[in-house]
């Protein structure tokens, strides 16, 4: 227990001091994990492992398929989309919302050049397969910032991901982290956003062990994140990764972030089903259903709110993509699984099939325990069940959950 809770703390705990912060026109080299990754030269981040990159935009990243699965070996083809095709709204294969929203090919921002001077590097914010991320201040005014310098790999999902939230950022009071300004550092771009003053992570505030979020507040983030949701599907945009570590929580505000693998929805346009993180992935993603919709994104956001409510993290926690199928079979039963894969014409191999036989509908009533009691509700089980549904074009929009009687006691 001990080691658990020492393991715990020294994940989560803040305000230590950050061996990795960098001060104006500082010129360090920053050791992680024993490997010179980035160097400060007056300022500006230069990534010695990306500068050999060639610029093949439409590279798929590394950590798009998880890194830890059995299955690595996954290929997905897609097929290729015509833009002018004509199309059926009726078709199964097509989404029941939103579903004309993007009337032809989309072509993301142009990304100018420019160079760091207008900021000023703080700290060391994190180091991913994408991007490398610090928070600084904007000189002229003094806000805080975050400055998101992603691989020059990744241009292409950069210039989307500035696309995406510039549109999303023309509506006020919507849940999703501001853009406020982009450039390209020589080759790699970077995209500043405001910073969320004292801020963590979902993670930091949901994690059973820590778990610090009232009922009130849990209504009040969860209304504003499916709202924000709402929005960004009115728009025609999934965003495809959404887990509570792409979420920031302040005190009052909540934002979702991370919108570096969202895309725009188009019917019958073919989308890579291993994208985002396994524990939050819908099972039509699960099954490789490559036709699916803007309904992943609010499978991945209540399956965080099962999270929190019953304080069970992640709510279904699968060990690979199948495994991660059969903990919601386990759930949600194999009668209305199998169902829905027939509707959906979707074949899944024997062996998996066999695995995923047998199991009963459970009640989430199931997961009550003396830990979450007082966070469960009739009406938060019943916004749960309308979610926890296979067939996506079954499933509750985020439209229709910011009406749900759970956000309105
Ligand atoms: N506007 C913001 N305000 C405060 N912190 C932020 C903001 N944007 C990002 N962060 C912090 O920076 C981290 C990385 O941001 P982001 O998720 O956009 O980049 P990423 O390269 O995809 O990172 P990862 O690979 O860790 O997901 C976030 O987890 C968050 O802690
Ligand atoms: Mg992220």
């Amino acid at each position: 227990m001990f080691l658990i809770i020492s393991i715990f703390f020294l994940t989560f705990a803040k305000d230590s001091p950050d061996p990795n912060d960098a001060f104006l026109n500082q010129s360090i080299a920053v050791v992680l994990g024993g490997q010179q990754k980035h160097y400060y030269d007056n300022n500006i981040v230069v990534h010695s492992s990306t500068t050999n990159y060639e610029n093949k935009y439409q590279d798929v990243p590394s950590n798009y398929f998880d890194d830890d699965d059995e299955t690595s070996d996954f290929v997905e083809q897609l097929s290729p989309y015509d833009y002018n095709q004509e199309i059926d709204l009726n078709d199964l294969r097509v989404s029941r919302i939103y579903q004309n929203v993007n009337k032809k090919e989309i072509m993301p921002l142009i990304i100018p050049e420019g160079n760091m001077s207008n900021y000023a590097v703080k700290k060391y914010l994190g180091d991913g397969t994408f991007a490398f991320v610090q928070s600084g201040i904007r000189l002229t005014d003094g806000i805080g910032v975050v400055l998101k310098q992603i691989k020059s790999k990744y241009l292409w999902w950069a210039r989307m991901e500035a696309h995406i939230i510039d549109q999303l950022n023309e509506e006020k009071n919507v849940s999703v982290v501001r853009l406020i300004d982009m450039y390209m550092n020589n080759t790699s771009p970077v995209l500043v956003f405001q910073e969320l003053q004292n801020s963590k992570t979902l993670d930091y505030r949901i994690y059973s062990l820590y778990h610090d979020l009232n009922l009130e507040e849990i209504k009040r983030f969860y209304l504003q994140l499916f709202y924000g949701l709402y929005v960004s599907h009115k728009k025609g945009i999934m965003h495809l990764d959404i887990k509570p570590s792409n979420i920031i929580v302040s005190d009052d505000e909540i934002q979702i972030i991370d919108w570096g693998v969202s895309d725009f929805y188009y019917p019958l346009k073919e989308y890579r089903t291993r994208v985002g993180t396994r524990h939050y992935r819908a099972p039509e993603q699960l099954i490789h259903y490559k036709n699916y919709d803007y309904a992943v994104d609010v499978w991945a956001l209540g399956s965080i709110l099962a999270s929190t409510i019953f304080k069970k993290y992640p709510f279904f926690k699968g060990k690979n993509n199948d495994d991660q199928l059969l903990q919601v079979v386990r759930v949600l039963g194999s009668k209305d699984f199998f169902m829905f894969c027939e509707k959906y014409n979707i074949k899944i191999g024997q062996e998996l099939q066999r695995r995923l036989e047998g199991y009963e509908r459970k009640a989430l009533e199931s997961y009550i325990n003396e830990e979450n009691r007082e966070l469960v509700s009739p009406e938060v089980i019943d916004l749960l069940n309308k979610i926890f549904v296979y067939d996506h074009r079954m499933r509750i929009s985020a439209e229709e959950i910011v009406q749900h009687e759970f956000f309105r006691r």
